[in-house]
């Protein structure tokens, strides 16, 4: 690693790196990946462990803390993020100003810009006390917020949060209760829910990342750095993907046509890819792929759909790519996305939703790359340079003359 500054110091020179592909532009000890190992840490721990021993709130504890919590760390934990489930009453109201049939995601983007508007008495980024107020204000409410955009898309009234229920089963019940009959959960599909929550929690300095980085190194508050993770996320290239896989699988539609498709995606005048296949970092299987096709295969059969055809059609597409030099060749293995819209669909999430239970997620790994940034006593503005390609210096001619 070359620390640039020091080297450039005085003279004029800068780098030229579009896409940040060679450039590190912080210092984090949250989130560790290597992608040639196929391995992804939470603060030193594994991903795979994660999933299977913590559930979502203890990983909320440690990418904000550093260590996972003892049970009393935890049960107060969990208390204080339940006491702030619920959102300021004139939210119903905000919400009320959006359109019925916009995407959640602009309502999501909107309504979590506007809780500064809302939660100024912890605006102050200069005193912990308020940073650690505003993480748990966000962690708490987002999955109201997101089940609310849900409800209003639909529309069907509001669904208050409950704080006797773990956050997951508390979130599903408000985007699937009917207001007439009491829900009942389901501890496999809630335990499903909250290993989605656990994978896409944090992953160092993806694209959402930096922009929350970005949005606050100048200073601004909290809640609307998270905003404008959120509207970063939203795009296909990023949130998206879990919803492109789906698409892919319903449009190949059965296993015969699998080598049809494949031959489309070796042609590269196609613009066809493989979705869900593929990742900047990871050149060996994503670890969260494995953990999902496993959570997959629970949900399927918790519900009875053991036979269901795109799981099937998902399996034999990974099989054949996995045995194909094209891929082999170019290390593109299934990412997390290959088999999360499966869960998901499988939960009962429409699709149009998916990009908002990944905004849920990841907003703990945002407020605690936040949090980490605003610490740092190195913490500058972030203000890249650029290589200027337009015009030199010119007059300006009177305007009967241009
Ligand atoms: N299907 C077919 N070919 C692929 C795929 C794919 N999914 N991904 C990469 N390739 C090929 C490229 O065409 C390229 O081939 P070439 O060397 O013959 O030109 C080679 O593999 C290298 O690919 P790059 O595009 O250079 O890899 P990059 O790191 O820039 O892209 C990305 C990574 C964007 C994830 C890419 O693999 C992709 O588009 N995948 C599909 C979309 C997807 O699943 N995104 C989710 C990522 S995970 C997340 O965001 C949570």
């Amino acid at each position: 690693v070359i620390d640039i500054r020091k080297l450039y110091a005085g003279t004029g020179k800068f780098t030229y790196d579009p896409g940040f592909m060679s450039t590190a532009a912080c210092n984090s000890s949250i989130t560790y990946i290597d992608g040639d190992k196929g391995e992804l840490l939470y603060r030193g721990y594994p991903i795979e462990q994660l999933a299977v021993n913590c559930d979502f709130l203890e990983t909320c504890y440690l990418l904000l803390h550093g260590e996972l919590p003892n049970a009393t760390q935890k049960t107060e934990f969990v208390n204080t993020v339940t006491q702030h489930t619920m959102v300021h009453e004139q939210m119903n109201f905000f919400f009320r100003g959006f359109r019925r049939d916009a995407h959640p995601m602009a309502v999501l983007t909107g309504s979590v810009g506007a809780l500064s508007a809302f939660y100024h008495d912890s605006l102050d980024i200069s005193n912990p006390v308020h940073r650690d107020v505003s993480a748990i204000r966000m962690i708490a409410k987002l999955p109201t917020l997101v089940a609310m955009a849900y409800k209003y898309n639909i529309g069907q009234p509001f669904v208050y949060p409950r704080n006797d229920l773990s956050y997951s089963a508390n979130f599903m019940r408000m985007m699937f209760a009917n207001p007439c009959e009491e829900y009942k959960v389901n501890d496999v599909l809630v335990r499903a829910l909250d290993r989605i929550l656990i994978l896409h929690a944090d992953h160092e300095q993806n694209a959402s990342t930096s922009t929350v980085r970005l949005s606050g190194s100048s200073g601004a508050n909290p809640f609307a750095c998270i905003a404008a993770g959120i509207a970063c996320l939203w795009g296909p290239a990023h949130g998206g993907a879990n919803e492109a896989a789906l698409t892919m699988l319903e449009s190949i539609g059965s296993v015969d046509k699998i080598p049809e498709f494949i031959k489309q995606v070796k042609d590269k005048n196609s613009g066809v890819k493989l979705m869900g296949f593929g990742h900047r970092v990871y050149k060996n299987y994503d670890p969260r792929a494995k953990l999902m096709r496993e959570t997959c295969y629970e949900v399927l059969n918790e519900l009875g759909l053991h036979d269901d055809p795109l799981f099937k059609l998902a399996m034999e597409l990974e099989k054949i790519a996995l045995e194909d030099d094209y891929f082999v060749s170019r290390k593109l293995y299934p990412n997390v996305d290959f088999y999360s819209g499966i869960v998901q669909r499988a939960l009962g999430i429409p699709t149009s939703m998916f990009t908002c239970i990944f905004a849920m997620a990841r907003t703990v790994g945002w407020i605690a790359q936040w949090n980490e940034m605003i610490s740092d006593p190195e913490q500058k503005i972030g203000r890249p340079r650029q290589l200027f390609v337009g015009s030199p210096r010119r007059d300006v001619a009177p305007i009967d003359k241009r």
